[in-house]
């Protein structure tokens, strides 16, 4: 099957009529579609449509744009069964997550669909009498953004729909491994009534239509999340061209397991937050912390249980964890294995590709863990993303917090533990974006920020109402209504 871009309303191949294969990473076989290989015409057409766009649905009122997303989200939920059919097909992870995908664009829609109505700025005396002040939130422009493929549904929905709730108009660039969930989802966009060119959806690669449409002189605003590695590219260029731009990169998150830890809900917890998603979320588990007076029990009873998940095509119901999204993913894995045991990490399982029957023809990988892991190792600093758990033992709460702290990155964190103040003090000095009390690193809500410190991202916060700083500027208005010149206070000394 061939898809297209859309552009303006319109299903479109690219201008070189050059495309790319998308194939299921579970079967290799399986060929899903073609689909347009972009470069820099198609994303000029992109951006003429999404430009025109702009000077109409920027004066659209807020609440109806809302209107729209909330029929969006109603749409979602009716094809809910559909899009995550489509999205595990393309990406591997089992159906019960690409549900809980749509489930948490579905959500997003709604909330951003409230607050239409919500979009708040301020009201305030002014400094001189018959004079009013007040301060508004207005579009940015024209915003690219780039999206990445272990949630193929979610993140373009946390970008694109406040994005335009707010009056911009948008450039789409899904990643190449999950292409037709983005279709669709544009699809289903202009069934809710999205006016065409508000959103244009631009396939490709990211060093062509990717860096075609961030360089591009007309882009006001860029939201990307990705590797820590193009993160830092885009935001150079951006820099250098005074480009807004939101960033939401890696991760090396870790869960604590103190002594006095409810130790049967931390182990579940530890192998949701590791094996969930085949490690491949961006708040996956990667570092486990364990106190040293429970660090066998512990460890015995997560290999016990990583050795029993099922591993296959997430189509199927009874499978618990799918493939890798593809081959140069599993080749990172297993070089990964292959540096934690020159490190000097003991395997404790896992530690190869799993080709067990229709396994063979995908990109399939073991439960792995590791423990004797050292903070410092670069299995305990540098982001995997894959099936790959690394046992830290630790003595002490001082010692566990500083072991948790002992990364570059900071997104997302977790402690077990049943002491109050431990938890309020972890709490107050881990250094991570979200901290999780008695409970796994993954399963963010939409409606709280969600982004990190440190080399996890630029500073801004996805999700909640904070994502509206991302894609509006305020302005500040004084209305002066004494009929006269009044000068500022500054100037009336
Ligand atoms: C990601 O992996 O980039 O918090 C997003 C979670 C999900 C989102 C993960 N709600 O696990």
């Amino acid at each position: 099957m061939a898809f297209k871009n859309f552009i303006d309303g319109q299903w479109l191949d690219s201008e070189s009529g050059k495309t790319f294969e998308n194939r299921n990473p579970a079967r290799q076989g399986d060929l899903i579609g073609r689909f347009p290989a972009s470069g820099p015409k198609d994303v000029d057409r992109a951006m003429a449509a999404a430009k025109k766009a702009f000077a109409t649905w920027r004066l659209v009122p807020a609440p109806k744009r809302g209107e729209i997303l909330y029929r969006a989200g109603e749409l979602l939920k009716k094809y809910k069964e559909e899009l995550a059919r489509i999205e595990t097909r393309e990406m591997g992870k089992v159906l019960k997550e690409t549900r809980g995908d749509v489930q948490e664009g579905i959500d997003c829609a709604f909330l951003n669909g409230g607050e239409g109505r919500r979009l708040f700025g301020e009201t305030t005396p002014a400094e001189l009498p018959n004079k009013f002040a007040m301060s508004v939130r207005g579009p940015v422009g024209v915003c690219a953004l780039i999206t990445p493929w272990n949630f193929p549904l979610a993140i373009p929905t946390w970008k694109l729909f406040p994005a335009i709730l707010c009056g911009n108009t948008v450039i789409l660039k899904p990643a190449e491994d999950t292409p037709q969930t983005a279709a669709r989802f544009v699809e289903i966009l202009s069934e809710a009534g999205v006016p065409p060119g508000v959103v244009n959806l631009v396939h490709g690669r990211g060093e062509e239509a990717g860096a075609a449409l961030v360089r591009h002189p007309d882009v006001q605003l860029v939201s990307f999340t990705g590797s820590a590695a193009v993160g830092r590219e885009i935001a150079s260029w951006c820099g250098q061209n005074l480009k807004r731009v939101s960033l939401e990169l890696g991760g090396k998150n870790a869960q604590i397991i103190m002594e006095d830890a409810d130790l049967e809900l931390a182990i579940e917890g530890a192998l949701w937050g590791a094996f969930g998603t085949t490690g491949q979320r961006c708040t996956a588990t990667s570092r486990l912390i364990v106190h040293r007076d429970v660090a066998s029990k512990v460890t015995d009873a997560l290999v016990a249980r990583a050795e029993k998940i099922r591993i296959g095509e997430g189509l199927d119901e009874s499978v618990e964890m799918g493939p890798l999204i593809n081959q140069a993913a599993r080749d990172k894995v297993a070089r990964y294995v292959d540096i934690g045991k020159q490190e000097g990490a003991r395997l404790l399982t896992g530690g190869a590709i799993y080709n067990e029957g229709a396994c063979a023809d995908g990109y399939f990988f073991q439960a792995t863990i590791f423990d004797q892991v050292k903070p410092n190792m670069r299995i305990a600093q540098e982001e995997i993303f894959g099936p790959v758990l690394s046992v830290i033992e630790i003595a002490s709460f001082e010692e566990a917090i500083a072991a948790l702290n002992n990364t570059k990155y900071g997104l997302s964190s977790s402690i077990y533990t049943s002491d109050v103040t431990r938890a309020f003090r972890a709490m107050r000095d881990i250094e991570a974006g979200i901290t999780y009390i008695n409970g796994p690193t993954i399963g963010a809500e939409v409606h709280l920020p969600f982004g990190g410190v440190k080399d996890t991202g630029n500073g801004h916060r996805e999700a909640g109402t904070t994502v509206y700083d991302i894609f509006t500027e305020w302005k500040a208005i004084y209305v002066d209504y004494s009929g006269k010149l009044q000068k500022a206070q500054i100037d009336n000394n």
